[in-house]
């Protein structure tokens, strides 16, 4: 499915884009009714945000600032760590250092803050990195905005029954040093790196990426009740 928005700003959207926009919030609206509504949690949302005196709005505004705060600490923490990694054990042994640790750093990122944050690609390479339905659509939308020349700003969807709020914001490539791992195999890929690479991760699909192409996102779900707390 082909799905685009104008992230933060649909009142400027033109009609003709506002009918894939329904439709996505559909799918979304779809997607999450399955679910089973946890009294116990809405009633405590319920009773913070009025201890707190804070509305919806409010809540979606801090989501966005929290969720942007915890991608940068989260990226700062993977690509300190990449450096240090490729400084000291070449391309190769990097390839490694990220099979073992780039799921840890991220999880426990997440753990200080009590959210659970994840990195989805839709061509990913570590299958664990597959997106769910919601996530692919956000991707495919982020996917349309970079081939057109819109700029991707972080968006906030509503999930779980209105529990909990998830941030996304997409990971362009942002330089060469990317390709070394995600560029074309055999020439901005070493021999050597691509060989790592297939050994640990057979299902691979993380290649062939330019400068400047969406390489996925950041997700990270916030759960309501720790929105508000943060506030
Ligand atoms: C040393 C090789 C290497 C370099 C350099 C590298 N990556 Fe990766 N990247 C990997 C590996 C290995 C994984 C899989 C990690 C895992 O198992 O969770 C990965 C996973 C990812 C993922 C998660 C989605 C997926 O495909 O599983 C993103 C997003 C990503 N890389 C972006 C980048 C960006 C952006 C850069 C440049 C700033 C970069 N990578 C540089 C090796 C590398």
């Amino acid at each position: 499915m082909i799905a685009y928005l104008y992230f933060q700003n649909p009142l400027k959207m033109k009609a003709n884009r506002l009918l894939p926009v329904l439709f996505l919030l559909c799918v979304l609206v779809a997607c999450e009714s399955e679910k089973k509504v946890n009294k116990d949690v809405i009633d405590e949302i319920k009773k913070l945000s009025e201890v707190k005196k804070v509305n919806e709005a409010d809540m979606i505004s801090h989501a966005m600032k929290w969720g942007d705060e915890i991608s940068t600490e989260a990226q700062q923490a993977l690509i300190s760590t990449l450096q240090k990694a490729i400084a000291e054990q070449g391309i190769g042994g990097a390839v490694e250092f990220c099979h073992t640790e780039a799921l840890p750093i991220t999880h426990e990122v997440g753990q200080k803050h009590n959210v659970t944050i994840k990195r989805v690609s839709l061509k990913n390479r570590n299958p664990s990195n597959s997106p769910s339905d919601v996530e692919k659509n956000l991707l495919e939308a982020y996917a349309y905005n970079v081939e057109n020349g819109i700029e991707n700003k972080p968006n906030i969807q509503k999930i779980d029954q209105g529990e909990t709020l998830l941030f996304t914001k997409a990971i362009a490539i942002p330089n060469g040093m990317c390709l070394n791992c995600h560029g074309e195999p055999g020439a901005e890929i070493a021999e050597e790196t691509r060989n790592k690479i297939k050994t640990l991760y057979p299902e691979d699909q993380a290649t062939g990426f330019k400068v400047g192409d969406l390489r996925g996102m950041w997700s990270i779900s916030l759960p309501k009740s720790e929105v508000i707390k943060n506030m």
